[in-house]
């Protein structure tokens, strides 16, 4: 009746006995503070092989662990990426004895191993949700690691550069006339997105989220340069609100000034205030008034009058 049991309470012990044995000493470990864990083998051992590597990592944000040393070895220098080298080593290389060799990886598994420390950089719901990681775009298809533009966020190439290599038609956009000076280099696209997703937007309601940033309090990223645009008003156009600055401006250009939608301003209001008479409204959009005649070229320039178009302090049809 009790031996069974004693042998498995034996068999194991045995077994690491054995293997404990059989196998090489353990190498010096480059952080003698932490203790040895079964196959890490420190970076110093990658050295030699991966020369080219090695030397440019110390300029790369992921070497802090390497000098700290207060890091378990899972989460130091190269084996905190690539997983415990020993068995990769004692094959003196190759693609499939490293644990993690990310050109043999999935997408997932590649952000997998990039999240474990990294997701609490993120909104977790927000990078599952980003349509970047939905359509199997891993943290490697913009960051590298290795070869980096810029040691500062690791990009792989100049941001635009880098959006444009897969958003090929968003750069004929920036050369509009009426334009955010993205290609000239005074803006980025990550001024309004967050490539790694963002929440649902309030304003502009039932559309989707395009990753736009939010700026403080789930406002939309615009408000954050053009602050005049601000608010809160006294008056408010609800349009400016409610549907979004993108309701009237193109985002990344137009040909019309202003980043308009349309070219001729009227028609642009016409699209909400658009039935005739005085004192009806048409869903609940006040129409203008019989005084506005739109045969008088007068009243198309309706800016001309309506100055405070985005929100006034002063006058409730944003006269001043
Ligand atoms: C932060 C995670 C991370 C760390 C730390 C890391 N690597 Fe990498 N490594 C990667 C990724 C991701 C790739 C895939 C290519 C890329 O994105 O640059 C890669 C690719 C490689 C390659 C393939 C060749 C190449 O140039 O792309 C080698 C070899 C390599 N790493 C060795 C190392 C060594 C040696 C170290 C330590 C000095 C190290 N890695 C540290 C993530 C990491
Ligand atoms: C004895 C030489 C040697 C040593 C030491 C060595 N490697 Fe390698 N490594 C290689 C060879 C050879 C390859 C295969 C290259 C190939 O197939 O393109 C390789 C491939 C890799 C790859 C795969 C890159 C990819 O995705 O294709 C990674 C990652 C890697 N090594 C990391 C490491 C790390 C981390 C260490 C230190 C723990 C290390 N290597 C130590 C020789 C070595
Ligand atoms: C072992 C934990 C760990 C893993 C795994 C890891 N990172 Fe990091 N990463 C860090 C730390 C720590 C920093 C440095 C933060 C700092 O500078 O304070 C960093 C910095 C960065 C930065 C630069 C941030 C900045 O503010 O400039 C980028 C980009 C980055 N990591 C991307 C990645 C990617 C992509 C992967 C997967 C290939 C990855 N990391 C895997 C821990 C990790
Ligand atoms: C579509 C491209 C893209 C993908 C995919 C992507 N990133 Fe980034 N990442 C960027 C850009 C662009 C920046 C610079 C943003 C800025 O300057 O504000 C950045 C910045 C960062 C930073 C530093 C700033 C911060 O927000 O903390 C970290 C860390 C980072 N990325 C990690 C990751 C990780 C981890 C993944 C995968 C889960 C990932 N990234 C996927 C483009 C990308
Ligand atoms: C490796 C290719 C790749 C790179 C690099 C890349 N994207 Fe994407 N992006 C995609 C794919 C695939 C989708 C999903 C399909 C689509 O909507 O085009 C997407 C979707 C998007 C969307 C949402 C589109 C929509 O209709 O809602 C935005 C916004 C976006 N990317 C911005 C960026 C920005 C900003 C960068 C640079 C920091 C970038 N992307 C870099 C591949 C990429
Ligand atoms: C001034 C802010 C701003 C900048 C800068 C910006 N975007 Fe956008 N982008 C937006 C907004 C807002 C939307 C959503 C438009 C909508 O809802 O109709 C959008 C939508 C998108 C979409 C999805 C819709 C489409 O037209 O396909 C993509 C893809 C995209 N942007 C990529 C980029 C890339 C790539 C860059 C940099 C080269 C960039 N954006 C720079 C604000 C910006
Ligand atoms: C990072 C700061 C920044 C953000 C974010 C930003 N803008 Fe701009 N915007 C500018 C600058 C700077 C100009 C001046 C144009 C130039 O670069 O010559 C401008 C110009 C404009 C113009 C044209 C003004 C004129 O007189 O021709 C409009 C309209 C506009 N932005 C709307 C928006 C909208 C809508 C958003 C959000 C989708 C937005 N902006 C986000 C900085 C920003
Ligand atoms: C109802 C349509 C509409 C909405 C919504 C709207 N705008 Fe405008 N915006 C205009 C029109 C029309 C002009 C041109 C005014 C003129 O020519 O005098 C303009 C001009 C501008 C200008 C350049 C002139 C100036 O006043 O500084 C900026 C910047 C601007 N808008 C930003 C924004 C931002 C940011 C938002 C969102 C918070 C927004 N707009 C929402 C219609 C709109
Ligand atoms: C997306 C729809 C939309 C667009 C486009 C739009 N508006 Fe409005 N506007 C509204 C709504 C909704 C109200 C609030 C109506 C109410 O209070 O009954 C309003 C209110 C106004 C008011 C104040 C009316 C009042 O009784 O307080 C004026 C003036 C006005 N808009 C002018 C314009 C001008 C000028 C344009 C073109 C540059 C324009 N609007 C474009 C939706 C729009
Ligand atoms: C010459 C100056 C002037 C021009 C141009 C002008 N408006 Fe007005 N608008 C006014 C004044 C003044 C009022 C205040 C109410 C009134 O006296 O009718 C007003 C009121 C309105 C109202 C609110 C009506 C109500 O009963 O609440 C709307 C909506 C409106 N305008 C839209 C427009 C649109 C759209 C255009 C361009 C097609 C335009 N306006 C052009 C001067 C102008």
């Amino acid at each position: 009746m009790v031996r069974p049991v004693a042998a498995l309470l034996l068999f194991p012990a045995l077994a690491l006995l054995a293997q404990s044995q059989a196998s090489p000493p353990p190498p010096t470990p480059a952080t003698p503070a932490t203790p040895a864990a079964p196959g890490f083998v420190g970076s110093n051992a990658c050295r030699t092989c991966h020369a080219d590597v090695w030397q440019n990592f110390y300029k790369n944000p992921h070497s802090k662990s390497l000098a700290s040393g207060k890091e378990p070895p899972e989460r130091t220098g190269c084996e905190s990426c690539h997983g415990p080298g020993q068995g990769h080593i004692e094959a003196r290389g190759g693609k499939a004895t490293i644990p993690r060799a990310f050109s043999v990886m999935t997408p997932k598994q590649a952000m997998q191993a990039c999240l474990t420390c990294h997701e609490n950089n993120f909104d977790k719901a927000n990078i599952q949700r980003s349509e970047h990681t939905q359509n199997d775009v891993p943290c490697t298809s913009c960051h590298s690691i290795h070869h980096p533009a810029s040691t500062k966020t690791l990009l792989a190439k100049k941001e635009s550069e880098l959006c444009y290599g897969c958003h090929a038609g968003i750069r004929a956009q920036f050369e509009m006339p009426s334009r955010h000076r993205v290609n000239e280099g005074f803006m980025q696209c990550s001024d309004c997105h967050n490539p790694h997703g963002s929440f649902a937007a309030t304003w502009g309601m039932g559309q989707r989220s395009h990753m736009v940033e939010q700026a403080l309090d789930n406002e939309t990223p615009c408000l954050k340069c053009h602050v005049d645009k601000r608010g809160p008003f006294v008056y408010e156009h609800p349009s400016v609100r409610v549907e979004g600055c993108q309701m009237c401006h193109n985002p990344h250009g137009s040909t019309n000034a202003k980043l308009l939608t349309r070219p001729v301003v009227f028609t642009l209001c016409l699209e909400c205030h658009n039935a005739g008479g005085s004192g009806t409204r048409n869903l609940g959009v006040d129409l203008q008034t019989s005084q506005h005649n739109l045969l008088d070229p007068r009243y198309q320039k309706c800016t001309t009058c309506h100055v405070r178009l985005h929100g006034s302090n002063a006058d409730q049809y944003f006269l001043r």
